[in-house]
């Protein structure tokens, strides 16, 4: 529904039942309800852009993690860039532009808590969800909380050409670090190495990859940025130096996951030599816990974009009933760049 004009329905994706392994088309359930009417202290949001991420594969599962689950039946959770179409809320105005958890629908109410204004003079909007956005700080305090690179040593990161990973790869390069990428694909490569600069990158998914690690990190490995697990973390592992920093975000390889399935063998204990004979520090982190930093973020990533030392890409899906199939995508890699759907144009 374009300009002015109040629609009447509200577009909802909602968790249809819980995915065993890959999610599927028929976990999910697109439903139209009524407009909800905002009351006396409330806003009514019209979503402009839903960010997917891989988190959202972890709410679909009925386990205990550091969030809540997302119900069978509730509508999927998710970060959302909105804009305030009616306002009984003294804070906010008609037209005024907001990050907000609205979740994967086309309308939301919302009592104003947790929303943050966005001037859409100052970037565009969609950043907000991406490199000016949670994945964006998810780089920046992660390595440089946890990684703490320092000029000269070697910087690993995998989904190099994602969210995340490109982001990561290009704050060790301004710390003075060498940023060795890890990416899906010739195009996804030729993206990290040319447009972003890494110093190296290869590509996990040929047969010699572990090989190409190996000559792409001469001296060693000072940093991992874990995003992915499984092959990936198989072929870092060895290479790590003695007091190595392995920041752990994520683990996309094993998202889809069966409960119970055979994890291969059991390399723990080879894993707590390493961390005991090179004193490794293996950390893991959730970026809210970093939260008191992100006014330094926003100030530092605005300034590496407008100086070019940063560069980002996005994937932007129009439609909100095509998120399913991107969300589904993301788990295998087809998206090329921070996914996000365009759910209403913004004017
Ligand atoms: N800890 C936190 O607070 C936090 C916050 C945000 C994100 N994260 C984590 O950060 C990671 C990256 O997230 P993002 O939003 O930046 O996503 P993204 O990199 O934009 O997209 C996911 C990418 O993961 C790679 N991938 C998928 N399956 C894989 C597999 N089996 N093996 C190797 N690579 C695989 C694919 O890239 P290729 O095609 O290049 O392999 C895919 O494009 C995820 O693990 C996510 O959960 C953690």
């Amino acid at each position: 529904m374009e300009g002015n004009a109040m629609p009447s329905g509200n577009t909802q994706v909602r968790l249809a039942s819980r995915p065993m392994g890959k999610p599927t088309p028929e976990n999910f359930e697109i439903t139209q309800t009524s407009l909800p009417e905002p009351s006396e202290g409330q806003l009514l949001l019209k979503i402009l852009y839903l960010s997917l991420d891989p988190y959202m594969r972890g709410r679909m599962n009925a386990t205990k993690s550091y969030a809540k689950p997302v119900e069978i039946g509730d509508v999927m959770e998710g970060g959302t860039v909105a804009r305030v179409v009616r306002s009984r809320h003294p804070d906010f105005a008609e037209g005024d532009v907001v990050l907000s958890h609205s979740g994967w629908q086309s309308y939301a109410l919302s009592d104003g808590a947790g929303l943050r204004k966005l001037d859409p003079q100052a970037a565009p909007l969609s950043t907000a969800l991406g490199i000016l956005g949670m994945p964006g700080f998810t780089a920046y305090s992660g390595l440089l909380t946890i990684g703490r690179p320092k000029p000269g040593e070697t910087v690993v990161v995998a989904a190099a050409s994602g969210a995340v990973g490109s982001a990561v790869g290009q704050i060790a390069r301004i710390k003075g670090a060498r940023a060795v990428g890890i990416a899906g694909g010739a195009e996804k490569c030729a993206f990290v190495r040319d447009e972003l600069g890494f110093d190296a990158v290869i590509d996990h998914r040929v047969p010699d990859f572990a090989a190409q690690l190996v000559a792409a990190c001469p001296g060693g490995i000072d940093v991992y940025f874990e995003n992915v697990g499984g092959h990936v973390w198989d072929a870092v592992f060895p290479l790590l130096n003695d007091f190595a920093r392995v920041p752990v975000c994520g683990l996309i390889a094993q998202y889809n996951s069966r409960p119970g399935e055979p994890t291969g063998a059991d390399r723990l204990p080879l894993v707590m030599r390493d961390v005991l004979s090179k004193s490794l520090n293996i950390r893991g982190f959730i970026q809210r816990e970093f939260a008191d930093q992100r006014p330094d973020f926003y100030r530092a990533m605005a300034g590496w974009i407008s100086s070019g030392e940063v560069r980002y890409r996005e994937d932007i899906v129009d439609g909100l009933e095509n998120a399913p199939a991107a969300f589904i995508g993301l788990l295998e890699g087809r998206n090329f760049g921070k996914l996000v759907i365009r759910v209403a144009a913004e004017n």
